[in-house]
């Protein structure tokens, strides 16, 4: 008898020096509209302190411990990167905030099914397997869960030197326009899909630098200012939110 094993497929997305930037620096609120628009968007949310609420790509932990504190919610934090996650990690100990943090890929965790009240990622879906991450955040949503993302969104096709320009500085796999977000999120079995969008909130980011950084980073510090300005216009994001 033939034995046919399923092979699951891997896709390996280049390791973003854009994110050692960010972890070394410490970047808190890197997300469009900063802790600013994050405030603004939980709002019209029911968040109370019975919720649980993870936060995916937490990084230095910003929103988590806005959350925790605002709301009194349960609040978990996760991370890839061992920097973001000692960063969030000493946040939730100085602020005595009894959030947890834990490192990991959210595109395959351990968490259980049916958990969350809310799953919050702020710039985190483009630089993972988008598909395998939204299944995963489907997956550990109660029912009648919230899911709440502000993520990379182009506006019309884009040549392709530009598309590789930013696909290989910033390690995403793909740019998404809102059209293929939807799909994922549909795919995925999220209904009530809203898309927002807000320009007028910004902030100003925090940062929380490590001992040692890299001159290569100072470096790249500045490239993703000249492409932010080079590509004002490309560089644009949406508000989702959608329920399980
Ligand atoms: C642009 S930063 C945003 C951080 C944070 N959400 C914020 O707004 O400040 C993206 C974050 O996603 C994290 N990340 C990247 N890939 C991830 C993965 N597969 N699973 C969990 N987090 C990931 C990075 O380490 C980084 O902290």
């Amino acid at each position: 008898m033939i034995e046919i094993r399923k092979i699951k497929k891997v896709v390996v997305i280049a390791k973003s020096k854009y994110l050692d930037f960010l972890s070394k620096f410490g970047v808190g609120g890197a997300h469009p509209g900063g802790i600013n628009l994050t405030k603004e968007i939980f709002k019209s949310e029911n968040i109370s302190t019975t919720s649980h609420i993870l936060d995916v790509g937490c990084g230095t932990g910003q929103t988590a411990a806005y959350i925790a504190h605002k709301y009194g919610a349960k609040v978990t934090g996760i991370d890839i990167n061992s920097i973001m996650v000692a960063k969030a990690t000493e946040r939730m100990k100085k602020k005595r905030l009894p959030v947890t943090i834990m490192q990991g890929s959210i595109e395959q965790t351990l968490l259980p099914a049916n958990t969350f009240d809310f799953v919050i990622s702020e710039s985190v879906l483009s630089f993972v397997h988008k598909a395998s991450a939204i299944k995963e955040i489907f997956r550990i949503l109660k029912q009648g869960g919230r899911f709440i993302a502000i993520e990379f969104t182009i506006n019309q096709q884009l040549g392709a030197k530009i598309e590789e320009e930013i696909k290989q500085f910033y390690g995403f796999d793909s740019c998404f326009m809102k059209k293929d977000w939807i799909a994922l999120f549909e795919q995925a079995g999220f209904t009530n899909i809203r898309i927002q969008k807000n320009k007028s909130i910004s902030s100003i980011p925090e940062y929380h630098y490590s001992k040692n950084i890299e001159p290569e980073l100072y470096e790249l510090m500045e490239t993703h200012y000249d492409m932010n300005l080079k590509y004002k216009e490309v560089l644009d994001y949406r508000i989702y939110t959608c329920t399980k």
